[in-house]
């Protein structure tokens, strides 16, 4: 049984974070990092597809086994699985500076404000809710989830403009860093490994150095007055309706949100502030430019998308939740296919009763549990020397969750 195992990582400079020890029995890597570093007559064992099979490998091995991982091997990499599968106290983890750091230090930018997400391995939610709504972005790309990719998906889920860096290869003699927008990432040809940068620059340059969180200003105020918001006929959720609505859907970091039929944007705007990904949706072509405007006046990165529910929601990617604020004749369509393709949380505003039953039994016919709840505010209203509450129109909220 290998009684020590040293994880070392290779920078994005192509250095490694520390020269491999002399009685090492085993090393398993990536074949790029096998060919560069195994020392002639030592075992090797290629780190692919099978990790089961490396950690057995490892765990068999006589005296030290070394794995060499790029960058630091703790940040979104193999130390998870090794302590999991072989126990933390047996390693010895020696970090390189993370393809992360190799991508902004290529740009000259600081990346203490970035968001980092990976889409290497996991669902790619998070990884789009990250580049739709944070200024500064960084994200772990994989072979299925390239830049190509993540561009295709950006433009389609209307993501305002955006640089787009990417760096392939970092510490190889092929490395390269390219430049470009979203459209130009689309056809960009680039080798794996490569990590991708998605930058809203004119954010950032408002934004300055103030904020460390990835997702702009800290501490935004949310449930504001409706008046806060530009809108047209009344047609914006109040503000107790919209902050039952962002708790119901779970609005906050890694999240991926739908608002079908976003009429001013008000829900949008203030579910990306509390850190979740948007897609705003509207058949109105003023109220998308509102929503766009509302986005800009808070300082936050909503996708913004014109066109008729449902067919317009056939292009974008899967929602964690979604919020329907205006089905219009269409609600049953719409709900069917929200209903189908929402991982967990769906919430329905209606004006009118009689649509509560069908909405109802279309959540449960697609396997949802679901519930109303009206919301009843009362604004207290000076009246001769004390005060009187004034009934505002209520609101009904479907809210459902996904059956486990
Ligand atoms: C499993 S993660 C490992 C991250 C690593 N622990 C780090 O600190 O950078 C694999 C992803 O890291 C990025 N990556 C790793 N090595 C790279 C390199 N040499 N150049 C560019 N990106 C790299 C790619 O996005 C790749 O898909």
């Amino acid at each position: 049984m290998a009684e020590r195992i040293e994880v070392i990582g290779v920078g994005p400079d192509g250095r490694l974070a520390t020269e491999l020890p002399g009685d090492v029995s085993l090393v398993a890597g990536g074949a790029r990092h096998l060919e560069r570093f195994a020392p002639p007559g030592v075992a090797t064992c290629v780190i692919g597809g099978d990790l089961d099979q490396v950690a057995g490998a490892l765990d068999a091995a006589v005296g030290t086994a070394v794995v060499l991982a790029s960058g630091d091997p703790g940040w979104f990499g193999i130390v998870r699985r090794l302590g999991r599968d072989l126990g933390a106290d047996r390693l010895r983890v020696h970090p390189a500076p993370s393809s992360v750091a190799g991508a902004f230090a290529a740009i000259g930018l600081p990346w203490e404000d970035a968001t980092v997400v990976s889409a290497h391995g996991r669902a790619p939610g998070a990884a789009i809710a990250a580049a739709l709504v944070a200024p500064k972005v960084a994200v772990l790309t994989a072979p299925d989830r390239s830049p190509a990719w993540l561009a295709h998906t950006l433009l389609a889920a209307g993501c305002g403009p955006r640089t787009v860096v990417v760096a392939s290869r970092l510490g190889h003699d092929d490395a390269v860093v390219q430049r470009t927008d979203l459209a130009g990432a689309v056809d960009l040809e680039v080798a794996d490994p490569n990590v991708v940068l998605v930058l809203d620059e004119a954010r950032l340059a408002r934004i300055g150095a103030a904020t460390v969180r990835g997702h702009g200003p800290v501490g935004l105020p949310w449930a504001r007055d409706a008046d806060a918001f530009e809108h047209r006929d009344g047609q914006v959720s109040k503000p107790e309706v919209r902050a039952l609505a962002l708790a119901r859907l779970g609005a906050g970091p890694g999240r991926l949100l739908w608002d079908v039929g976003c009429g001013s944007g008000s829900v949008a705007v203030e579910a990306a502030g509390l850190g979740a990904g948007v897609i705003a949706v509207d058949r109105d072509a003023d109220q998308v430019a509102r929503t766009r405007a509302n986005a800009d006046r808070f300082g936050v990165g909503v996708g913004v998308v014109h066109g008729p529910a449902p067919a317009v929601l056939a292009d974008l990617p899967d929602p964690d939740a979604v919020f329907v604020g205006g089905g219009g004749p269409d609600l049953a369509a719409v709900l069917d296919l929200v209903l189908a393709r929402t991982r967990d949380r769906v919430v329905v505003a209606l004006a009118t009763l009689e649509r509560a039953g069908p909405v109802l039994a279309r959540f449960d016919a697609a396997g949802w549990d679901a519930g109303g709840e009206l919301v009843q505010v009362q604004d207290l209203r000076p009246l001769a020397d004390g005060h009187r509450l004034v009934p505002r129109n209520p609101v009904l909220l479907i809210c459902g969750g996904r059956r486990p």
